[in-house]
């Protein structure tokens, strides 16, 4: 399973996503080969360095990709992983295009503000671009990622309210929301996931029980319904 998180927005918590699936994958006893397509940063890369120098079990593979043969590169490497995350830097780049045109699972994590909703009409440019050169669908899938934890705050219907008028094809908003919450840079400067923080607290566990919600919706529940080939 080839999954990436991209968008064309920075600091949304791409990054944070992709490591914390990329763990939960490997505690699920899967190959995990983790992509950084966002080479002039190298934040997962970074993360996934200090994760290998601190020993953290499971490990998890971790490689730089830049350049147009991004695409080619990520096909000869899925043949010796059983799952590659890839992230991306948050705005249009190459690598981007490349990831979209071989990704099974394209998570987007966003929130309901205007200047999000405005990078929107480039993700649908995006898309379309990449179905040119894919053999089935890709669609996008939105997640309300650093999300508000007030009451009275509700960041996903606010992403559904957006999709719904708009009558956006090819885009759905995930169940899962991830919110604001301290555990994830706390974890993050650690090479860890979430999950693997020691001594959880309840800032903590609410985080682990988000990451664990999304990672079961998105490798389980939507995986099977996810990827409909293009009709003839
Ligand atoms: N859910 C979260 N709760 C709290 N802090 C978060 C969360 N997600 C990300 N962050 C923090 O926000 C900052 C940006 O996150 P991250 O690097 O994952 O975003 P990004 O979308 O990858 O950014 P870029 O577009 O620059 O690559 C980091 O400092 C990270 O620790
Ligand atoms: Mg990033």
């Amino acid at each position: 399973m080839i999954v990436l998180t991209g968008s064309v927005k920075g600091g949304t918590g791409k990054t944070v996503l992709a490591a914390n699936l990329g763990v939960e994958r490997a505690r699920a006893g899967r190959q995990v080969l983790l992509v950084d397509a966002d080479a002039d940063q190298g934040n997962l890369n970074d993360w996934a360095a200090l994760r290998s120098e601190s020993g953290i079990d499971p490990a998890v593979t971790r490689v730089l990709l830049k350049g147009r043969d991004t695409a080619q590169q990520l096909v000869r490497l899925a043949e010796k992983f059983d799952d590659i995350v890839i992230d991306c830097g948050g705005f249009d780049s190459q690598e981007l295009r490349q990831a979209l045109v071989v990704a099974d699972i394209w998570i987007i994590p966003m929130k309901p503000s205007q200047f999000q909703i405005w990078t929107l009409e480039k993700l649908i440019e995006l898309r379309s671009l990449a179905m040119g050169f894919r053999p089935t669908e890709i669609e996008g899938w939105l997640l309300a990622a650093r999300a508000s934890t007030h009451p009275s705050h509700d960041d996903r219907a606010a992403l559904e309210t957006v999709v719904r008028e708009r009558g956006l094809e090819g885009f759905r908003v995930l169940s899962s929301v991830i919110h604001e919450r301290a555990a994830y840079p706390v974890a993050e400067g650690m090479g860890l996931g979430v999950s693997e923080l020691p001594r959880p607290d309840r800032g903590v566990r609410n985080a682990v029980d988000e990451v664990t919600r999304l990672y079961r919706e998105v490798f389980e529940d939507a995986a099977e319904t996810a990827v409909a080939p293009v009709a003839a």
